[in-house]
């Protein structure tokens, strides 16, 4: 497997091929260190965002880069009158994620289609809340992305994103650079032929803006009242603006 060269060095095109590659390659194996490499608070952090929900007009749902379903499956379960729509861009996981939602009988409410985030294919004002979940990460046109989220959404609606960001400067923040660069390279060799893909993510989020940054940009595209919610130490983040 080629090293991929480190996110700040490479072009936005080579990114993008890049992160096709890897979740095209693990998507079997996801959901598994998704719970392991967070010691399952992936898990607690959707539930966290769908808690956060609220549905008021179209009572419409879009998961953007909703890779295996995880949160659009949380959000229909939770929100037993709302309809749900999820795209992305690598086909492997839009047809992983379709499996979990067959197997918990939610064909009815839940739409998973391959699509991409920075060129949606829905209406303007067609859904109450849009969410993305540890995908927006891997855009490098953040902008387009939070600005397609935010078309597709209802005035008043919620555009959310809940991302892997770095802790203020102290222990906790030396702590999790020691896990990202230290411990999670060594963990992945051991669950998966790809490790190299992991690497990636802990150069992603070194690379990510920090909070004071993120709530800038999303004040650029024009959304309102943003705030951000740290969640475990602020190792992760749950940002959520209003149209
Ligand atoms: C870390 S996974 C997150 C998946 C899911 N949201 C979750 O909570 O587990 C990131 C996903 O973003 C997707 N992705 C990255 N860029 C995308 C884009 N421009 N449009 C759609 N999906 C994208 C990848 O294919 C991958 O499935």
């Amino acid at each position: 497997m080629n090293k991929y060269p480190s996110v700040n060095r490479m072009t936005d095109d080579q990114r993008i091929g890049i992160v096709r590659d890897i979740f095209a390659t693990i998507t079997g194996r996801y959901d598994f260190l998704n719970r392991l490499l967070s010691g399952r608070r992936d898990v607690a952090w959707r539930k966290r965002t769908v808690s956060e929900m609220n549905f008021f007009n179209t009572h419409r749902f879009l998961d953007v880069a909703t890779g295996t379903g995880d949160l659009a499956l949380d959000c229909a379960r939770t929100y037993p009158e709302v309809q749900v729509s999820g795209i992305d861009f690598v086909p492997e996981m839009v047809s992983f994620g379709q499996g979990k939602v067959s197997a918990e009988q939610l064909k009815d409410r839940v739409d998973l289609q391959v699509g991409d985030g920075t060129d949606i294919k829905h209406a303007n004002n067609s859904f109450d809340v849009s969410a993305i979940a540890f995908g927006i990460r891997n855009i490098p046109d953040k902008e387009k992305a939070l600005s397609e989220m935010m078309r597709v959404v209802v005035p008043g609606g919620q555009v959310m994103v809940l991302e892997l960001t770095t802790p203020e400067p102290g222990f906790w923040r030396s702590t999790y650079s020691f896990y990202l660069s230290g411990l999670l390279p060594k963990l992945t060799r051991l669950f998966t032929k790809n490790s190299v893909a992991y690497n990636y993510l802990a150069d992603s989020i070194m690379n990510f803006p920090t909070r004071r940054e993120f709530l800038e940009l999303m004040t650029a595209v024009g959304l309102k009242e943003g705030r951000a919610i740290p969640l475990t130490f602020g190792v992760c983040t749950l940002y959520i603006g209003i149209k």
